[in-house]
């Protein structure tokens, strides 16, 4: 499916469905639409009259033409009131673009949209992102592979034919999307595809193809480098773990780079703490941290980002045998702090604590990781929001403006020291574990150890990285949460 920039004169387009975006300020008051209106007889402004379509949001009316215009359908699309309209309401109008073209089995798709749009964000990229979205569908394992995807092409056109749609924006938006759908396939693949050999294989071809320097760490190597806690985990396993380290140098790169760490459980079983299979269906998206670690520096190598930027990947697969891990087995980490395990299910802060300490390594300025780390930052936010956890106010601050701005949720949550107490050990550093009730918080915290006083974002995805449904620029199943948001702040 392409997304591109079109004519300034939607409504000549010859298209098999016209979707024109409207406000409920003035639904029928734009030249656009009194143009359409008359190009059609009147039929519109009736239309609307007997279907009450008032421009609010998710309001639609569709009409089909009759050879009275080039397109063959029109269809009305409420986007609500002006000042409501924000980024992930533009990211949606994009996504539901092409659903609607898709429903009415659609090839080709011209959006227009209204003359006044919010300005100061990038409103034609995210519109762009959301119609590429809109269209992913995983569809590897599907004998019938063209279900129910017809549309080829959408043009954005603007109803202000002055200015037109910014072709930059667009283009970077598709970057952007083309980034996330690979996150999504990631998190979409079956364990039994994707574990950590495979993983880093394909996320070390993956990023060759930009240029990104990848370097792979074997369960041998690992070893060497004191990596005990990621060997831990994945020690049940008959899939060993492995570490990549990803670079993007590019040669006018700002001094002191990013480091951006990602959970790779390519499945949480629970291992010896094993899950309820209800809790274990959705187990496979456990390394959505570590597809969006490397999702990302594809972006920002695509789009040239001057700034240096290392992606850490743990990956491990944890499962319950004869050599799992235990509860009481007391690890030491690479970092030298020892770790007992009171919880062989809270893995992915284990993981990142080796992968953290290898962070720091990379001198770095600033460090940010991603993982679905607990069912409590869910219970907490619910399943839209990340959870965004700082020892750095600037930092944090930054990262949730650029959350707003990508139109992805995002919430800090308080790395309360009170709660430090619940991981204290009789006979080692830390716990891996506290109580139930602050579990996104202890886990948090467990990992504030390890990153000491470099400038650190934690980004606790558990709920995010999957979707129940299709809706918008959303699908079922992995979503590449985040992607957008840190290009938004590394750009
Ligand atoms: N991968 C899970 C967290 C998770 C839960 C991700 C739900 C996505 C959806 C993590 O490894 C885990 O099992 N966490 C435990 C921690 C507990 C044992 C302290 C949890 O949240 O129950
Ligand atoms: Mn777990
Ligand atoms: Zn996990």
């Amino acid at each position: 499916m392409h997304v591109v920039p079109g004519s300034n004169e939607p409504l000549a387009a010859a298209t098999d469905l016209l979707v024109i975006a409207v406000f409920s300020d003035d639904p029928a008051k734009g030249s656009l639409m009194k143009a359409l209106d008359r190009a059609l007889g009147g039929a519109v402004a009736s239309a609307m009259e007997d279907e009450e379509f008032k421009g609010k949001a998710e309001q639609r009316l569709q009409l089909v033409t009759l050879g009275k215009l080039r397109a063959k359908r029109v269809a009305l699309l409420g986007l609500g009131a002006k000042k409501s309209l924000g980024p992930s309401g533009l990211m949606t109008l994009g996504g539901q673009t092409t659903r609607l073209g898709n429903a009415v089995s659609a090839k080709h798709v011209t959006l227009v949209l209204p003359k006044e749009l919010p300005t100061g964000i990038d409103a034609h990229g995210l519109i762009a992102r959301g119609a590429a979205l809109g269209a992913y569908r995983f569809t590897r394992y599907l004998s019938d592979k063209g279900r129910k995807q017809t549309v080829q092409t959408i043009a954005i056109s603007s109803a202000d034919s002055k200015h037109g749609v910014d072709k930059r924006a667009v283009a970077r938006g598709l970057v952007v999307s083309e980034a996330v759908a690979l996150a999504r396939d990631l998190v979409n693949e079956p364990p039994q595809e994707l574990y950590p050999a495979t993983f880093a294989k394909l996320a070390a071809a993956e990023a060759k193809k930009y240029g990104i320097e990848a370097k792979i760490y074997d369960e041998n190597q690992l070893a060497k480098m004191d990596m005990n806690l990621l060997l831990a985990v994945g020690n049940g396993s008959e899939k060993k773990p492995r570490l990549v380290h990803l670079s993007y140098t590019p040669k006018k790169a700002k001094k002191g780079p990013t480091v951006l760490v990602g959970k790779g459980i390519t499945f949480d079983s629970g291992g010896l703490c094993i899950k309820p299979p209800s809790s274990m269906d959705e187990m496979k998206d456990d390394m959505g941290g570590a597809a969006t670690v490397l999702a990302t520096m594809i972006a920002a190598a695509a789009l040239e980002l001057p700034i240096e930027l290392h992606g850490v990947l743990a990956m491990a697969e944890n499962m319950p045998s004869g050599t799992a891990f235990r509860n009481g087995d007391v690890i030491k980490s690479a970092m030298g702090r020892t770790v007992e395990i009171n919880n062989t299910d809270a893995e992915g802060r284990l993981v990142l604590a080796d992968a953290i300490h290898y962070a720091k390594g990379l001198k770095p300025k600033r460090i940010i990781d991603l993982a679905t780390l607990t069912g409590a930052c869910v219970v907490a936010l619910g399943p839209y929001t990340t959870g965004v956890f700082s020892n750095d106010d600037d930092m944090a601050e930054r990262l949730l403006e650029a959350s707003r701005r990508a139109g992805e949720d995002a919430w800090r949550m308080p790395l309360n020291p009170l709660l430090k107490d619940q991981l204290k050990s009789d006979i080692a550093d830390t716990k891996n574990t506290g109580d139930r009730f602050g579990g996104a918080i202890t886990a948090a915290l467990f990992l504030s150890e390890f990153v000491g006083d470099v400038p650190w974002c934690h980004l606790d995805i558990a709920g995010p990285i999957w979707s129940k449904k299709d809706s918008g620029a959303m699908s079922k199943g992995g979503t590449g949460v985040m992607v957008a948001t840190l290009i938004e702040m590394l750009s």
